[in-house]
């Protein structure tokens, strides 16, 4: 079988290192890829979201089967794409289409979505500029601190969390005047929730589901959970509060209503489903669905996937999910990601990086980086995503925390407390 996966990120990387371990491959194709997939896949120079260039590496390639990595060509409609094309309606892809990627895209449609399935999250109100005064209302007559969301995708910056009431009202008003551009025309307002973060992923055929293992991601730049918001700095699997019971509850209450309630409304998804947990008082609430794996996150459950990935895109592709099995590794996996100084601010690309033939015992994903005259470079702000096992959590992360150290780069940077909190 031959695969064809989008995307460029550690996410990807990772990915592509456990399909390509699968005795079902004969090829495996990467659009555009980075220098990590290059070493155990084919990449193209198509960007994952120039649709005509995908079709014709498709058909080029004989490719069986798409994975869609980011969020950007879903939201897009590449699965709608594939669907009204002739010669490529046969060709299953990972992903779900354009309406339920609105899952991620909009918060105003997945905070509906919620409360039309009782799925446990936070209670909000959707404001634009026709209803900003009940939007002031609401936010009065909530607690500090105060959640404002812009309703579409804005790079992960849409989220604000305040603790002041007049400035989360000139925030607001900000917002909906274009902030964020038209990702922010709309405002989803929620009530805080105070708890520990986790993040659960699913692989669905649109009615059959396979829960992947846990995870917990660090999204701040700074040690102890201090400072701006990145992309995700370093993970963990499993993760010791997302108990048998817990996950039991989210099983229960979160992943079937929502793999249900597609159903029942007609949505077509077949792909991952992200599950941005938060358990509060020992409950589980959504905070968030993607419609996509998580990054840094994948980096771990790859890890921890001991069965045949392939196998399941195959269930995913033909609907048959529920005759699959999917077993777990019980070994700790965790995550470092180097990061270029600055990042998540201003920061410099193309310096070259050292010492990955010094690497011993991590599997090292590559995120921002590029290859150039027999070199690779930096060329992102998360640059590479340093993964290990190890028998506990603590023993996979001296492994990552050694090799981090090997791999030079002029200000290289990551978090050296991955884990601390657990
Ligand atoms: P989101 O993009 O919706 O996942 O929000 C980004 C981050 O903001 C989450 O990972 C949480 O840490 C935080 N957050 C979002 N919504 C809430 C909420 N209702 N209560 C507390 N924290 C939240
Ligand atoms: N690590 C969080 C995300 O992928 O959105």
């Amino acid at each position: 079988m031959n695969i064809l996966l989008l995307g460029s990120g550690g996410r990807e990387h990772a990915m592509a290192w456990k399909i390509a371990q699968s005795p079902k491959l004969s090829k495996l194709f990467i659009a555009p890829g980075n220098p990590g997939t290059a070493q155990v896949g084919t990449n193209l120079p198509i960007a994952a979201d120039d649709f005509p260039g995908l079709k014709n590496a498709v058909i080029e390639n004989n490719i069986h089967i798409v994975v869609v990595g980011p969020e950007d060509p879903l939201v897009k409609g590449v699965v709608d794409f594939f669907a009204a094309d002739d010669a490529l309606k046969s060709i299953p892809v990972v992903g779900p289409d354009k309406f339920g990627a609105q899952l991620e895209g909009s918060k105003d449609f997945s905070k509906q979505f919620m409360f039309r399935h009782n799925i446990p999250t936070a209670g909000y109100l959707s404001v634009t500029k026709d209803n900003i005064e009940q939007g002031i209302l609401f936010l009065k007559s909530l607690q500090a601190p105060y959640v404002l969301k812009a309703d579409g995708l804005a790079a992960g910056k849409g989220v604000l969390i305040l603790s002041d009431l007049d400035e989360t009202i000139d925030e607001l008003k900000s917002m909906l005047d274009g902030k964020f551009g038209a990702a922010s025309s709309t405002v989803v307002i929620e009530e805080f929730l105070s708890g520990i973060e986790c993040s659960v992923f699913v692989i669905t055929d649109g009615k059959n589901y396979k829960i992947l293992p846990e995870a917990k991601d660090y999204k701040r730049i700074g040690e102890g959970d201090k400072g701006l918001n990145t992309g995700g700095m370093g993970a963990v699997s499993p993760v010791p509060f997302a108990d048998e019971v817990f996950m039991k509850k989210v099983e229960d209450r979160i992943i079937k209503p929502t793999v249900d309630g597609l159903n029942s409304e007609g949505i077509v998804y077949k792909g991952f489903i992200f599950f941005g947990l938060i358990k509060v008082n020992n409950e589980p609430y959504t905070i968030e669905y993607n419609a996509r794996m998580g990054d840094p996150e994948t980096e771990v459950v790859m890890l921890r996937i001991k069965s045949d990935f392939v196998d399941l895109l195959e269930g995913v592709a033909a609907g048959n999910l529920n005759e699959k099995t999917i077993e777990f590794d019980d070994r700790s996996a965790v995550t470092v990601v180097l990061v270029s100084g600055g990042y998540p601010e201003k920061f410099e690309k193309g310096k070259e990086i050292l010492g990955l033939d010094k690497v011993d015992g991590s599997i090292v994903f590559h995120a921002g980086t590029t290859a150039k005259d027999g070199k690779i470079l930096t060329n992102g702000g998360r640059v590479m995503a340093v993964s290990s096992y190890g028998n506990s959590k603590s023993e996979a992360l001296a492994i990552s925390f050694a090799n981090a150290q090997k791999i030079q780069y002029e200000k290289k940077y990551f978090r050296g407390d991955i884990g601390f909190d657990l």
